[in-house]
């Protein structure tokens, strides 16, 4: 009881009408397509375009090909078990309502608090990365942004801490997060159709660095294809491997925000699995291509730049000039994108956490012309852009990647004890394999956990810390379950 309570699933599905605080619905609007795309907006962005290059010259060389792997692995397991989830509880909210189901409201709560890492935070990496290919394409067209005006004015050194850089703020990547905040509070069905629009477009753009690409690999590049350890833990060899997997994990966040969409899909339970598990798939594949590509066009040292597709396609010289500006473009369109999934996401976690009664009412509020959560989309909107303005992209991808780990974590424990405690409930779709699916992927993603820096781990205490403050002085007393158990006994 109290901490441990679990909803109750046949209650959850009867939410699942999508009713909000005030009695509001959210549309239903979205297919099976709609929401593959939905997964691979989210997904290829700032991992590919930015991390892949600046994780193989600092961790692997084109050993970061291992770490794709390896981290596409541990998403795969993962991902199983949300899909499972994501067609019996097909309700906004995600993870943290597959915990509260499963594993009490305590551990669902430490879910949503983790999973404001994942999707506030994850939206402001993005718009940083964003903001680095935005800049690198005005420079090319001759408008050349002040550097104090468009980076970090805080970085992270080393045995330091947070020093300042000099600049003053990121205006690029605050202005890129308002814009698609408005843009989403305008409504659902406007966004996924400008999302599918520049899905195709970032997909086409990766197929073709790919294809044309490879024409051009320099085979020398690949050799040694994993350097060797420079004595230094992370630093090439496996540990390096290890390490860049904790990194390249941010190219494969976002598969799991088809669930946080459950509510707005037309046939949640037989379209939730597809959308997960087919976005997943189709990203797994092309980055696993797209880093043999970019390590063999260019020597993985050159990559350590905010802009590394567009340095690999250049070093390929004239013959895939004509390439260079589509691939600018994309990137920017592209990470827009993975913005705007991101601070869709969001919200509707909030939405779920305000009817549970762990918020106040006021994050679950529905526009009534709009049917969107504007309250919190607009809250959202404001941090991330604020936070995008302020901090570099290796320092909030870490953040995100081990909050987003940890998140994995729990929904895997989650599959195996659902499966004890509650094995006839009707599953549309069900995990292979459990317990060993579930346990794996507890192991891969855990074990990535253990390759992030120390001062990741601290961020992720603090930021636990300061959850667990809320929950008890707010979220356990005005929790709903709680007080009808209280009413109850
Ligand atoms: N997977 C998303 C990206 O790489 C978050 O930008």
């Amino acid at each position: 009881m109290g901490l441990w309570s679990t909803k109750n699933i046949a209650q959850l599905q009867a939410e699942a009408s999508g009713v909000g605080v005030e009695g509001q619905t959210l549309r239903r609007a979205l297919g099976a397509l709609n929401l593959t795309t939905l997964g691979i907006g989210a997904i290829i962005g700032a991992g590919i375009f930015v991390l892949t290059g600046t994780a193989a010259a600092q961790y692997a060389g084109p050993g970061i090909v291992f770490s794709f792997i390896f981290a596409g692995l541990g998403c795969l397991f993962a991902g199983l078990c949300y899909a499972e989830f994501a067609a019996m509880i097909p309700i906004a909210g995600s993870a943290y309502t597959y915990g509260y189901a499963t594993l009490g409201e305590f551990i669902a709560w430490i879910i949503g608090w983790d999973l404001i890492l994942e999707y506030m935070f994850g939206a402001a990496t993005v718009a940083v990365g964003w903001s680095g290919y935005f800049g690198a394409f005005m420079n090319e067209i001759g408008l050349t942004l002040s550097k104090s005006m468009s980076s970090a004015p805080l970085a992270y050194v080393d045995g330091v801490g947070f020093a300042r850089t000099g600049a003053v703020f990121n205006v690029p990547a605050l202005v890129l997060v308002l814009l698609m905040t408005i843009l989403l509070v305008v409504g659902i069905k406007e966004s996924a159709t400008f999302n599918n629009f520049i899905v195709i477009l970032k997909i086409a753009i990766v197929l073709l660095v790919i294809g044309f690409g490879f024409a051009y690999v320099n085979r020398a590049n690949w050799h040694p294809f994993l350097p060797a350890n420079t004595g230094e833990y992370g630093h090439f060899g496996w540990s390096g491997v290890l390490r860049g997997a904790g990194v390249v994990f941010f190219a494969y966040i976002g598969f799991d925000a088809v669930s946080t969409a459950a509510q707005e899909a037309k046939n949640p339970q037989r379209d939730m699995p597809i959308g997960i598990l087919s976005s997943l798939a189709i990203c797994t594949v092309l980055y696993i291509l797209m880093a043999l590509v970019l390590t063999g066009l260019t020597n993985y040292k050159t990559l350590n730049v905010p802009h590394p597709v567009f340095v690999a396609v250049a070093a390929a010289g004239p013959a895939l000039l004509w390439l260079q500006p589509i691939v600018n473009i994309g990137a920017i369109l592209g990470l827009a994108s993975v913005v705007l999934v991101m601070l869709m996401g969001q919200p509707r976690i909030f939405f779920s956490m305000a009817r549970d009664g762990l918020l106040p009412a006021v994050f679950g509020k529905v526009h009534p012309k709009f049917q969107t959560p504007y309250v919190t989309t607009i809250l959202t909107g404001s941090i991330a852009a604020i936070v995008a303005g302020l901090f570099d992209v290796g320092t909030l991808a870490e953040l995100v990647n081990i909050g987003t780990l940890l998140a994995f974590v729990i929904v895997c424990a989650g599959i195996i004890v659902l499966r004890y405690v509650n094995p006839n409930i009707e599953r549309p779709f069900r995990t292979p394999f459990v317990p060993l699916v579930p346990i794996l992927g507890i192991l891969i993603c855990g074990y990535i956990m253990t390759g992030l820096p120390r001062e990741t781990w601290d961020r992720l205490i603090v930021w636990l810390v300061i959850g667990l403050v809320i929950y008890f002085s707010y979220g356990k007393r005005h929790s709903k379950l709680g007080r009808a158990e209280k009413a109850g006994a």
